[in-house]
């Protein structure tokens, strides 16, 4: 059976040569956060990463932490772990025909991934990544995928080697976060769009451009700037679940809302409904901070969903008074004020220099939103 299998752009074409993908995020990128994606334009999705030796040996863990519906395609189950055969039992253990591909997490920079020996601390293993890619290839019914941050920042010819071995180990798509291990947090910075160039100049599979994108501009000039296949978006997509749709304009508070629907429907635990409010309302909740407690203290979906009610009256209300919100959102909250080619390129949308061009003003918080279209009218 593994011999008939799709691979590289044959298994592309067949899941629609997607161009938005949603990235695999921890406790994030859930069934409910999925289809709600997928309703704004994702054409991918991956799941949250998933531990293969929890899954392969835990039926509880298997059971809290995969969940899919016939809807939810094509998606890419994510795994992580550092020995094929464990990383395989886990794979197998997938409801037969529930997932289009099996992706190998190495782009995991956590202490937590340093200590259990998997993520980006495999980028200096290359053998280990080649080894599990080899026999997820050969033992599946799926394709194997995977992502990788850069392997440094000084020498482009290790990332460079390791996807050619990547390739050749039978990977069908590859996924590029243009940033280095260290590069989290606060020294998160910005992303290597020319490093990705060189990769998909490189490799003759699927490419997936990831990092540095904050708005819908960024996503077409990502794909511009690396001829990447795809661009796949986490932080903004959590701050923005529209991000990928700039056809239609709609407000935080209602996919706030319209996600808690989804949530119930699918019983996302609370936390994780939570984690996600915060995510989207995180500008209006620096100056509503009443509602930010309401939302830290809500004990289950009912509380949660009341405070996000009260948030959207809220907003009506400021919007009613034109209240000015912060111009700061989630996805700012880390980086950098963009260097001077970046102003450049933005002169036409989403970022504005200030007069002592030492700062950064950001008036789309809600890319794509009435407002930012509103404002982009006058
Ligand atoms: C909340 C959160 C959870 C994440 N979990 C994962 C994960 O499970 N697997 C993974 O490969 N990357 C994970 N990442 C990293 C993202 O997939 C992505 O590579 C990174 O955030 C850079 O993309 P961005 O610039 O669009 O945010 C996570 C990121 C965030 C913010």
């Amino acid at each position: 059976m593994a011999e008939e299998k799709l691979r590289g752009w044959d298994f592309w074409k067949s899941i629609g040569s997607p161009k938005y993908v949603c990235a695999p995020m921890v406790d994030q990128s859930e069934l409910a956060f999925r289809m709600l994606c997928r309703r704004y334009g994702t054409e991918l999705a991956y799941t949250p990463m998933l531990h293969s030796r929890m899954f392969s040996t835990q039926p509880k863990y298997r059971k809290e932490q995969f969940s899919t519906c016939p809807e939810d395609r094509p998606v890419f189950a994510q795994f992580c772990g550092d020995d094929p055969q464990t990383v395989l039992a886990a794979a197998k253990l997938l409801p037969p025909g529930s997932v289009d591909a099996v992706d190998l997490n190495c782009g995991c920079p956590q202490g937590i991934a340093r200590k259990g020996h998997y993520g980006a601390y495999l980028l200096s293993e290359p053998d280990v990544i080649e080894g599990i890619v080899s026999t997820l290839d050969k033992e599946l019914s799926v394709p194997s995928t995977v992502k990788i941050r850069l392997v440094n920042n000084h020498e482009l010819q290790d990332t460079l080697n390791l996807v050619s071995r990547l390739e050749a180990a039978g990977a069908s798509v590859l996924c590029l976060h243009g940033r280095t291990k260290e590069m989290k947090g606060q020294f998160t910075g910005p992303a290597d769009w020319d490093a990705i160039a060189a990769v998909r100049k490189r490799v003759g599979i699927p490419l997936i451009a990831n990092g540095g994108i904050q708005t819908f501009q960024d996503v077409e000039r990502c794909l511009q700037a690396t001829g990447a296949n795809a661009v796949m978006s986490s932080e903004a997509l959590l701050e923005y679940p529209a991000l990928f749709c700039p056809t239609r304009s709609v407000y935080q508070d209602e996919l706030a809302l319209e996600y808690l629907e989804l949530a119930k429907l699918y019983q996302t635990p609370h936390k994780q409904i939570k984690a996600h409010m915060f995510h989207f309302l995180y500008a209006g909740l620096q100056l509503h901070t009443d509602l930010r407690q309401a939302f830290g203290e809500a004990k289950g979906w009912d509380q949660i969903n009341a405070a996000a009610m009260a948030f959207q009256e809220r907003r009506r209300q400021d919007r009613e008074l034109g209240n000015p919100w912060p111009d700061k959102g989630w996805y700012m909250r880390y980086r950098e004020p963009l260097g001077k080619k970046r102003k450049a390129d933005d002169a036409a949308g989403a970022t504005e220099a200030s007069p002592k061009g030492d700062d950064v003003k950001v008036p789309r918080t809600e890319p794509n939103t009435p407002e930012s279209n509103e404002a982009e009218s006058v």
